[in-house]
């Protein structure tokens, strides 16, 4: 039985391309690796956790022995590699973590994966899930490609970066077939409540400020999570070895704009007047280095794999809404504790 080994499984994006692989790869052995950090959630994966072909795996990718040892236990076929400390605003307050987990972790992947197969590597893939934010910041008009100069400006998109740095140099050095993706911002259910949009779907049904940073008027290109598993699904399989792909929603919004819609629908779900929740919008101090926008040319992937989103922006942010409107259990749980903490700081 073919073995791949998926690491941050427990995360929003994660626990999506778990149940897609464990769902739609029932001969395939599925192992998910997760530290189980403060943005790790099983309850995010509840509905496939008894498949036969699945394994759950507690672990950390920093630390390097144990990581040795589960790939000679396993003898992984692939790695689809997630794991990553990925909020943006954490990253300014404590990069070194971001260092730890993106780089270093992402090295003891590679370093495992390089001594299991010491060499011979026939059908065996690394793929590496990173973000458009290692292009840097755009002006107003133009699209990241596949062959724009990396240029990042947080200490988050330079840790991802270096990991795409050192996925390729693997692949140069060591023959390590790998391929890339590089997403836009993905959106839907399970996304934690740090990031705008389920932060603002949070503090609209708890009537609390809505906080934009600056002016509001940073674009970025929103993407329907599903979209993006299908796209890795697909890359995973079908992409050219040591190919990069941009990945991404053909679907820009300035943050305002976006707040104004969300606030729009939400009224009308939750029953209240019209404009009642855009009086919760509060502009408050701007992000450092906040990246002005964001835009993914996807016509490489389009192209070649003939991936392109089958969920428009409306469609996915309804069945966004409705997902936290009905599980606002998930939502209260991962906003207790720690959480509070975490936001009375960040937003104090
Ligand atoms: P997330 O923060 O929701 O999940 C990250 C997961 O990694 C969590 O389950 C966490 O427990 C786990 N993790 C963190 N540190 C770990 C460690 N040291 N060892 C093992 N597990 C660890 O992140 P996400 O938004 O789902 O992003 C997943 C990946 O996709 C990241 O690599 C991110 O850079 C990339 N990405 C995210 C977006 C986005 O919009 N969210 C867009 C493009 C790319
Ligand atoms: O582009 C892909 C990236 O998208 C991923 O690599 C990251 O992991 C993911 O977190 C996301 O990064 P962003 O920084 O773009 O996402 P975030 O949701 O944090 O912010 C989106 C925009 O909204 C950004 O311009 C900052 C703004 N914002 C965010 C928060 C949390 C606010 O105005 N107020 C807020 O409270």
């Amino acid at each position: 039985m073919k073995k791949i080994l998926i690491t941050g499984g427990a995360g929003f994006i994660g626990s999506h391309v778990v149940r897609r692989f464990v769902s739609q790869y029932p001969d395939t052995a599925i192992v998910n690796l997760d530290a189980l950090t403060y943005a790790g959630n099983l309850n995010n994966i509840t509905d496939i956790e008894d498949a036969s072909n699945y394994t759950f795996v507690k672990g950390d990718i920093t630390n390097s022995d144990f990581i040795h040892k589960l790939f000679q236990e396993h003898r992984f076929d692939g790695v689809i590699h997630l794991a990553a400390e990925s909020h943006v605003d954490r990253s300014i307050t404590d990069p070194v973590s971001f260092v730890m987990t993106n780089v270093v972790g992402t090295v003891n992947l590679l370093n495992a994966f390089k001594e299991l197969w010491k060499g011979d590597f026939t059908n065996k893939r690394f793929y590496h899930v990173s973000t458009d934010e290692v292009y840097g910041s755009l002006g107003e008009t133009g699209l990241f490609t596949e062959s724009t100069s990396y240029d990042p400006n947080s200490p988050y998109s330079a840790s991802k970066a270096s990991s795409d740095h050192f996925v390729r140099a693997y692949g140069e050095t060591y023959g390590m077939p790998y391929v890339i993706s590089n997403c836009s911002n993905n959106y839907g259910p399970h996304h934690f409540p740090e990031k705008l949009i389920p932060l603002f779907i949070n503090n609209i049904i708890h009537h609390k400020p809505l906080p934009v940073y600056g002016d509001g008027n940073y674009t970025r290109d929103w993407l329907y999570v599903i979209d993006h598993a299908i796209a890795i699904d697909l890359a995973f399989h079908q992409g050219e070895n040591t190919a990069t792909y941009n990945i991404g929603g053909f679907n820009e919004w300035k943050n305002i704009d976006l707040v104004k819609l969300l606030c729009q629908i939400m009224d009308e779900k939750l029953g209240r007047d019209t404009g009642a929740s855009e009086q919760l919008i509060t502009y408050v101090t701007d992000r450092p280095g906040h990246d002005l926008r964001y835009a993914i040319d996807a016509s490489k992937i389009n192209s070649e794999l003939g991936w392109k989103p089958t969920v428009t922006f409306e469609q996915g942010l309804e069945k966004t809404i409705d997902w936290y409107l009905h599980n606002e259990e998930w939502l209260a749980q991962v906003t207790s504790g720690a959480y509070q903490d975490y936001y009375n700081q960040q937003y104090k």
